[in-house]
């Protein structure tokens, strides 16, 4: 064939592949409306163009299709608020339909900010097998985490902040291999850091802060060599900061401030080259400061208020050369502080009055 006749069949090719984009999988569309069955107010209108109708891989908001199956990839709605954290009338009340377990080629699942979903996480999400990421963060829902979770193995991030789910984190989460973010701050989980937790080799990100979370921290934590931040800030964990921390290679931020830990903090937090941020504060933690501290050189922030920590402070945090902000306040810490600490301005150091070595407390009286 000349170029000539060949041209035509490529159009006529062309406009056909395009007219044919498949139409929404019946199964998904079904289990889209059965969603918006369950939601009970929607001021906004964000579901106004989710009709029988209409095909809902062609402008259903919030709705993404793979062009080639017609399934539904991913669902994504999400509120505004103002100033004061107050949803302004974008939001939605109801409860998650069981059916959206059937979009089973969902990879993103995002429903966040909408302030009044509320009730549980339908155990029917086990079938989300090709689920990826799963945000559910600021809502109303409650209940604890069904077990089933544990079957969504393509899981990478699940962020379920901001909600009031209860009970503890079920140990099936040891199946979600790929997981790298797990953001379950501002709940009300009880029970310890499940042991299991180590298994999770591709965790970045861990925030269980402001829950109700009580036990130990695990040993087997310092097996995650990605773990990029721990927060674990206001909860109720006990027991000694565990030896194995050393053991995380990659950690910048650390805050476990507002808990019950007790016991010394282990000089193999010095092994913490990337440490940025290590905030302990407001525990019952005691003993001398590791003179290995001094090895922590990326540090910037170094928060140890409110803890029953004892003797001198090691000469070795001089070697701290980002040093900008310290808080030893409410310890029995005594003597000199380091030079490079009493260069820091007023509101950078805080110490207590046992504590000298800056212009405003010169250590004559020592
Ligand atoms: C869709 O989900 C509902 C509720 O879980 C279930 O009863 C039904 O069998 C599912 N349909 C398909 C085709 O999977
Ligand atoms: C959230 O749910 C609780 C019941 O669990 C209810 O009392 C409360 O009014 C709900 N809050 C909002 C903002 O919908
Ligand atoms: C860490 O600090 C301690 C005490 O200051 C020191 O003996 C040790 O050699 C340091 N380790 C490394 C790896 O820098």
């Amino acid at each position: 064939m000349t170029t000539h006749t060949m041209l035509p069949i490529f159009f006529l090719l062309l406009t056909s592949l395009i007219s044919q984009s498949i139409a929404c999988n019946v199964v998904d569309k079904e289990a889209l409306l059965q969603f918006k069955n369950q939601i009970t107010s929607d001021p906004s209108k964000l579901l106004n163009t989710w009709t029988p109708s209409s095909d809902c891989c062609k402008g259903w908001n919030g709705i993404t299709c793979d062009s080639t199956t017609g399934r539904v990839i991913s669902l994504t709605l999400s509120g505004t608020v103002d100033d004061a954290d107050l949803p302004l009338d974008t939001f939605l009340s109801g409860t998650l339909s069981p059916y959206l377990g059937n979009l089973t080629n969902l990879k993103i699942l995002s429903l966040v900010n909408l302030k009044q979903l509320n009730g549980p996480i339908p155990k029917e999400f086990n079938k989300l097998s090709n689920l990826e990421k799963l945000y559910l963060n600021d809502n109303n829902f409650s209940g604890s985490l069904p077990f089933e979770i544990g079957s969504l193995i393509s899981l990478s991030e699940l962020v379920l902040s901001g909600n009031k789910f209860s009970g503890r984190i079920p140990s099936s989460i040891r199946n979600l291999k790929l997981l790298t973010s797990l953001d379950l701050h501002k709940n009300d989980f009880r029970s310890g850091v499940p042991e299991i937790i180590g298994d999770l080799k591709n965790l970045r990100n861990i925030d269980l802060s402001d829950n109700k979370i009580d036990g130990i921290i695990p040993e087997s934590i310092g097996n995650l060599k990605q773990l990029v931040t721990l927060d674990m800030m206001k909860n109720k964990i006990k027991g000694y900061v565990p030896v194995s921390i050393g053991g995380l290679d990659s950690l910048t931020f650390c805050r476990i401030s507002e808990n019950l830990l007790t016991g010394i903090l282990p000089s193999e937090i010095g092994n913490l080259k990337n440490l940025k941020s290590l905030n302990l504060g407001n525990n019952m933690l005691n003993g001398n400061l590791p003179a290995s501290i001094g090895n922590l050189s990326s540090l910037v922030e170094l928060y140890l208020a409110n803890n029953q920590f004892s003797g001198k402070i090691p000469p070795t945090l001089e070697n701290l050369k980002n040093l900008q902000r310290v808080d030893f306040s409410s310890n029995r810490l005594k003597g000199r502080i380091p030079k490079s600490m009493a260069k820091m301005s007023v509101s950078s150091f805080l110490g207590n009055r046992n504590l000298c070595g800056s212009p405003l407390l010169p250590c004559k009286r020592f």
